[in-house]
């Protein structure tokens, strides 16, 4: 195919064919990330003056009229946008429908907030349940077009599932590395229902990358982590797809979850290219969210504003984002510094007290989405989130990945006393009003409707 990227150092700039890139993804002299460039990037010199920059308008009808092909690439919402990431040819195009995700209203969590309105980009409703399915058709189709017969990743569990999907997909073979009894039971059961080669390795989620790293080095192995940069081209497009069911009103937020800390740059680049390209005037503020127990970047920007990172052992409910050293940390203070947004971090009962809210607007997500809503409580509290302006979070995950904690929330057995202790008197009562343990009644009417009229006058 003609070249139409290349592939930049994010640490010394060095630009380099993508089929030079190196099998662990970090710069040969520098040690760096790599991102994609394209013609349209910001500072770019891949030769913009010989190629016609996409035409906004033209963009915007031509990605509405491929909602009614039959194409499953035009049915893709991340294919559909195929014109802002051409890294592979149509014909090596695996995928599975993924995109074209919700966007929810949350009124009850933006009244109990105080401002006007909470948005809700559902990246659970993916294929495989996981923001990670919109990465991972972008660079498995890259490993499918660069003849990789394997393909392998360290996890928490959701890239794990997306990886095993889309090789099984492919006809490609995956090795998934996983730390031993700290990931979900449903994500695991994924990556062996897609017939990945799944192995639990007794370390966590930082001993896996090692591994996984060392492997891809020495043997035909296409490492499909986050660190690959055309994971992050997949990943950029909700960006596109959220500006477009906001009918390109650009939103003032967007909140998202961190864990290994590649997801905020690639909407940020999103945001990024619509901004470069006239799709857009302006770009969302980005912030990220950590749990307390998890939180290096929190403390990086806390303690030296992101200058260094000091990795921390990593300890919190939400599996997915159990990471004490992550990969894309710089990458991650560059989208909070371009974009003015904040990092925070929030506690295992903040987390499980904003996980029920969003369930009980009837959407769900897995624990590590939650904190985005619990993180954008504290932006509102100190006035970082106006009342009148838009706040957009991105739930990465469905509710049914990790099904265990939600029913240990509800039966109140997921809380220690003491993180109980840490919630105030608001965040008691809502806890109160959203529990609902199942009941274990007789089959009895009598004692169905009793159980019902004491129901009904708890007040709503
Ligand atoms: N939310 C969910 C549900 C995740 O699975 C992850 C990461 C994140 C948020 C954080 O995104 O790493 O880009 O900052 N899960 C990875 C995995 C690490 O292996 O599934 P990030």
């Amino acid at each position: 195919m003609i070249s139409t990227h290349q592939i930049r150092c994010t640490g010394c700039a060095v630009s380099i064919p993508g089929e030079r890139i190196p099998a662990n993804f970090r710069c040969a002299d520098c040690g760096s990330l790599f991102e994609v460039v394209y013609p349209w990037s910001a500072g770019s010199n891949t030769g913009s003056t010989s190629v016609s920059l996409p035409n906004p308008s033209a963009l915007r009808w031509l990605w509405q009229e491929r909602r009614t092909s039959s194409l499953a690439i035009d049915q893709s919402g991340v294919w559909r946008f195929r014109d802002l990431l051409p890294i592979v040819e149509n014909d090596h195009i695996t995928t599975l429908r993924e995109g074209n995700t919700p966007l929810y209203e949350l009124p009850r969590a933006a009244k109990s907030l105080g401002i006007h309105w909470i948005l809700a980009k559902h990246q659970g409703m993916n294929p495989t349940g996981s923001f990670k399915d919109t990465g991972m058709t972008a660079a498995l189709s890259v490993a499918v077009s660069r003849g990789f017969q394997w393909v392998a990743c360290a996890s928490t569990g959701n890239t794990s599932a997306a990886m095993a999907a889309y090789a099984a997909r492919a006809g490609l073979r995956s090795i998934v590395f996983i730390p031993d009894g700290k990931i979900a039971w449903g994500k695991l059961s994924q990556s062996m229902d897609y017939g990945a080669l799944t192995v639990q390795l007794r370390t966590d989620f930082d001993g896996c990358v090692k591994m996984v790293n060392k492997l891809v080095m020495t043997h035909p192995i296409y490492l499909l982590n986050s660190v690959n940069p055309y994971r992050l081209e997949g990943q950029k497009t909700p960006a596109f797809e959220l500006l477009e069911q906001m009918d390109w009103q650009v939103p003032e937020h967007v909140i998202v979850p961190g864990g290994n800390l590649a997801n905020s740059s690639a909407l940020a680049k999103g945001f990024a290219e619509m901004k470069q390209l006239g799709l857009i005037p302006r770009i969302p503020r980005i912030s990220i969210i950590q749990a307390a127990g998890a939180n290096p970047l929190y403390r990086s920007m806390m303690e030296n504003g992101g200058e260094e990172l000091t990795p921390v052992k990593a300890d919190t409910r939400a599996t997915a984002i159990r990471i004490g050293n992550p990969a894309s940390w710089r990458k991650a203070v560059a989208a909070l510094k371009s974009t003015g947004g904040w990092c925070e971090e929030v506690s295992e009962q903040e987390i499980a007290l904003a996980k029920a809210q969003i369930g009980a607007e009837g959407i769900g997500c897995e624990p590590a989405s939650a904190v985005t809503l619990a993180g954008l409580k504290k932006l509102v509290a100190d006035g970082r989130v106006g009342t009148e302006e838009r706040a957009v979070l991105i739930l990465t995950g469905h509710t049914l990945k990790d099904s265990d904690y939600t029913i240990k929330y509800h039966r109140g057995e997921l809380l220690t006393a003491s993180e109980e202790a840490e919630a105030n008197p608001a965040e008691r009562a809502l806890h109160m009003q959203l529990r609902r343990p199942p009941m274990v009644l007789d089959a009895n009417l009598d004692t169905i409707l009793r159980t019902l009229d004491e129901q009904m006058a708890v007040p709503v």
